[in-house]
């Protein structure tokens, strides 16, 4: 844990309680989560680590409301995520949630931008608001300077870095943040973890992320290990 955090009240921001959740494809059955228990206080860094197919991708999309459960609670910052109509859960996600993923997921023909302003599409603002809380997104992830060119035009890392820009566009509480260095080389990837860092003590985010880097744990304020669908420790 680090000093910064080891000294501010650590109060909840994510509680997911026995949460458990199956996946049926002709006729087989398979058990992504039996029963997996998580926190995450406001302001930590939590690292989930685990084999692949422990379970670490299907808790953070039951988190971010992508996917339901089949049984248990999360709540997020006093939100019970589990009981949300499919409207609720949208406006849920657009208010509370960034997501990261690993493959980037930018619109190849759009500025990095446009592709940063796309989340604000609903929401009630003026055309100098959307652009004044795009700004502040890419300058928050350090990518302002190439905010007119397409992904293409990009490394990898600077497209992660305009798809982080993008999940902070809402000034969500919560970043989720899927395998965000599994395409990166060891230093981008660095880059991205101190980028993820950053925005914990300058915006107080609260970031998850699921990673097999193990700069990612070394960064995190707290490794939680995942077996078999379960949090272990
Ligand atoms: N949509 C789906 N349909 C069927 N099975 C699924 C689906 N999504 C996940 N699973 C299964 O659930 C289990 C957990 O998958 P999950 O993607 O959460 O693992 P993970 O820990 O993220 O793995 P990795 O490190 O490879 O990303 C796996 O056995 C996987 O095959
Ligand atoms: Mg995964």
């Amino acid at each position: 844990m680090s000093a910064e955090s080891a000294g501010r009240e650590q109060r909840a921001l994510v509680t997911v309680d026995n949460v458990t959740k199956a996946f049926r494809r002709e006729d087989i059955d398979v058990q992504a989560l039996r029963g997996a228990s998580l926190t995450a206080a406001e302001g930590e860094f939590v690292a989930l680590i685990g084999e692949s197919g422990a379970g670490k991708s299907t808790l953070l999309n039951l988190i971010g409301g992508l996917e339901k459960a089949d049984s248990g609670t999360i709540q997020v910052d006093g939100t019970e995520v589990t009981t949300l109509s499919d409207q609720e859960l949208a406006d849920y996600r657009r208010e509370n949630i960034g997501y990261v993923f690993q493959s980037f997921h930018l619109l190849p023909a759009l500025t990095v931008m446009e592709n940063v302003m796309l989340p604000l599409a609903p929401l009630p603002l003026t055309k100098a608001e959307r652009e004044e809380r795009c700004l502040a997104a890419v300058e928050a992830a350090r990518i302002a300077h190439r905010g007119s060119h397409l992904p293409s035009e990009l490394s990898g890392g600077e497209q992660q870095r305009a798809s982080i820009a993008r999940a902070l566009v809402n000034n969500p509480r919560l970043i989720l943040a899927d395998e965000p260095t599994g395409q990166l080389d060891a230093t981008t990837g660095q880059q991205v973890i101190d980028l993820l860092r950053a925005l914990v003590s300058e915006r107080k985010c609260t970031v998850i992320t699921a990673s097999h880097d193990r700069t990612m744990a070394e960064m995190a304020d707290r490794t939680v290990a995942m077996v078999n669908g379960e949090v272990i420790a």
